[in-house]
């Protein structure tokens, strides 16, 4: 058993402590909410519950089907056991609908489907927020090698089919999300975290949104949204 020592970092949705073994961090999920780089403040109740557990089915799915990624094991109802990582500064979303940032972007309305899945690359940094670059910025400010670049757009479109996969017979659409990676031991890895807070979920018949899209544009029913996820990835067995 590894014990957890003091805390190292604290974002917006998490913190972040050190641990006995130098390889694992804990990863301590808030109910903070914010939007707009941090503008919009707020709590959603359960959140940090519902993203640790959400997050860690679609983990170990991942790792089943060959994605390997930070997650080492749940250690309590909002904690996890990550591999450490130095963090590339690169947050890829993935999209298969328009919905968000693009819609406006491109002048298209939301829900419009994609005719294939596409990425984009935006540069972590909080104090700019979040602006898009492509992968001649990524190169020219050495955030990430061409190389791994190719690797992270690899893994990104398999993650997207394996998750498209896994959602489907949930009634869920995924509309689109954000992944980050990181360095570990020479190799690229999946890393943070894959939730409400980080994906569009859309209900398939209803289109009903099932996600942090809720609190951003105060649609109601915010934790209830949360909660569907959870229950529909379980099938309301928590000890799955
Ligand atoms: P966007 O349409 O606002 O650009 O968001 C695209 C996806 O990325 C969406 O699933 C939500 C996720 N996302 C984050 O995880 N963190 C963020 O800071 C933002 C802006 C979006
Ligand atoms: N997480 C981001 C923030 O607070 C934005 C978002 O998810 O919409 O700023």
């Amino acid at each position: 058993m590894v014990e957890v020592l003091e805390q190292m970092y604290e974002g917006k949705a998490k913190k972040i402590f050190r641990t006995s073994d130098p390889r694992l961090f804990m990863v301590d999920y808030k109910d903070d909410a914010t939007a707009f780089n941090g503008l919009k403040k707020g709590t959603i109740k359960g959140k940090g519950y519902y993203n640790n557990q959400i997050s860690a089915i679609f983990f170990k799915y991942l790792a089943e089907k060959g994605i390997p990624n930070h997650f080492v094991e749940l250690t309590g109802e909002r904690s996890m056991l990550v591999k450490d990582l130095e963090i590339i500064q690169v947050e890829v979303v993935a999209r298969n609908i328009v919905a968000g940032s693009l819609a406006k972007r491109i002048g298209k309305p939301e829900g419009t489907k994609l005719p294939f899945p596409i990425l984009e690359f935006y540069y972590k940094s909080d104090e700019l927020g979040d602006p898009m670059i492509n992968k001649y910025h990524i190169k020219a400010l050495e955030l990430a090698t061409e190389a791994e670049m190719e690797e992270i757009a690899k893994i990104s479109f398999k993650v997207n089919e394996l998750l498209c996969e896994r959602l489907a017979p949930l009634n869920i659409e995924l509309v689109d999300f954000k992944l980050e990676f990181g360095r570990h031991q020479g190799k690229v890895l999946l890393g943070d975290e894959i939730s409400p807070d980080t994906c569009r979920f859309w209900d398939t018949g209803t289109h009903e949104k099932l996600d942090k899209d809720r609190f951003r544009r105060d649609l109601g029913k915010v934790e209830e949204a949360y909660e569907e996820v959870l229950r529909r990835l379980t099938g309301g067995n928590k000890n799955v």
